[in-house]
């Protein structure tokens, strides 16, 4: 595995592999490496791609300084685990590489609207202009053919699908499905900030979205079946929510077919989200 932080030793080691005849598969993260990650680069190889990962915590989608501060980073290890992977380049730009002018904004950026105003856009301002932005140079820095997301961050993706729409990228974005411990708490890097008793409320996100994929209802009754297990469980509730898995517009009562339950909330001071693809029956 080749390990790059300069930018353009990452741009031609990318055109160097395109110039061979090999498909890039871009898997974007931001470190703290974990199965669920492993899961994107699986994918990856698995479609025959020469397989680039980034490493960046990337500041601009930190709206709070604290979170940012406690993020995990575990560079020797991920490195390790990203070699054994097999991941083809590992690239680790610096922060003074990727945004020379920060702390100070940025003059160009990305901002997807409407599907990122409410779930976690209500209460992370800036968040997907971040997200967004970053991925929109990591795309630019690749040229990736195929770029590979996990379904955890669901609004993630569903905003990133429609930036490749909109600004006309030649990706395919690629969703792996939801990495889960054996007792179905979803794969973060957060969660190694969870107490033990932290851990065990935490569950009440992955039930609460398994609740609502167990038995197909209307809109309301998923929202509120969702947010009893949440409370119950003592998870600090953002939002239990029923939305149509591409635009993201919550769903209503009347409507009926495959549809995206998504919660949120926060636990030992942790925010923590999960998913799930439900069924709603139309009243
Ligand atoms: O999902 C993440 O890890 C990040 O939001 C991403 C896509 C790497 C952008 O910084």
């Amino acid at each position: 595995m080749e390990v790059v932080s300069d930018l353009d030793a990452w741009r031609h080691a990318a055109a160097a592999a395109r110039q061979r005849g090999r498909t890039v598969g871009l898997v974007p993260t931001m470190g703290a490496l974990h199965a669920g990650h492993d899961s994107l680069v699986r994918a990856a190889r698995d479609r025959g791609d020469y397989v680039i990962m980034t490493i960046f915590v990337n500041p601009r989608q930190f709206n709070d300084p604290a979170d940012l501060r406690a993020y995990p980073r575990t560079p020797e290890t991920d490195r390790a685990r990203a070699a054994a992977l097999g991941v083809d380049l590992l690239v680790e730009p610096s922060l003074e590489q990727m945004w020379p002018a920060y702390p100070a904004p940025v003059a160009t950026t990305v901002h997807v609207g409407g599907m990122t105003e409410h779930l976690e856009g209500a209460d992370r301002p800036g968040h997907f202009d971040g997200v967004a932005s970053v991925v929109a140079k990591l795309f630019a820095l690749t040229g990736p053919a195929r770029a590979y997301f996990g379904e955890k961050d669901f609004q993630q993706l569903a905003m990133v699908r429609q930036m490749v729409t909109d600004l006309g990228f030649a990706v395919e974005v690629v969703a792996c499905p939801i990495v889960r411990e054996e007792d179905g708490l979803a794969l973060s890097s957060r969660n190694v900030r969870l107490s033990g008793a932290g851990r065990q409320r935490a569950l009440g996100l992955s039930r609460a979205v398994a609740a609502a994929a167990a038995q197909p209802a209307t809109a309301s009754v998923l929202r509120q079946r969702m947010r009893g297990v949440l409370e119950a469980a003592g998870v600090e509730v953002a939002y239990a929510e029923v939305v149509d898995p591409v635009s993201l517009r919550p769903s209503r009562d009347t409507e009926s077919g495959r549809r995206r339950a998504l919660v949120a909330g926060r636990v030992d001071g942790v925010r923590l989200i999960d998913n799930a693809d439900v069924e709603l029956e139309g009243e």
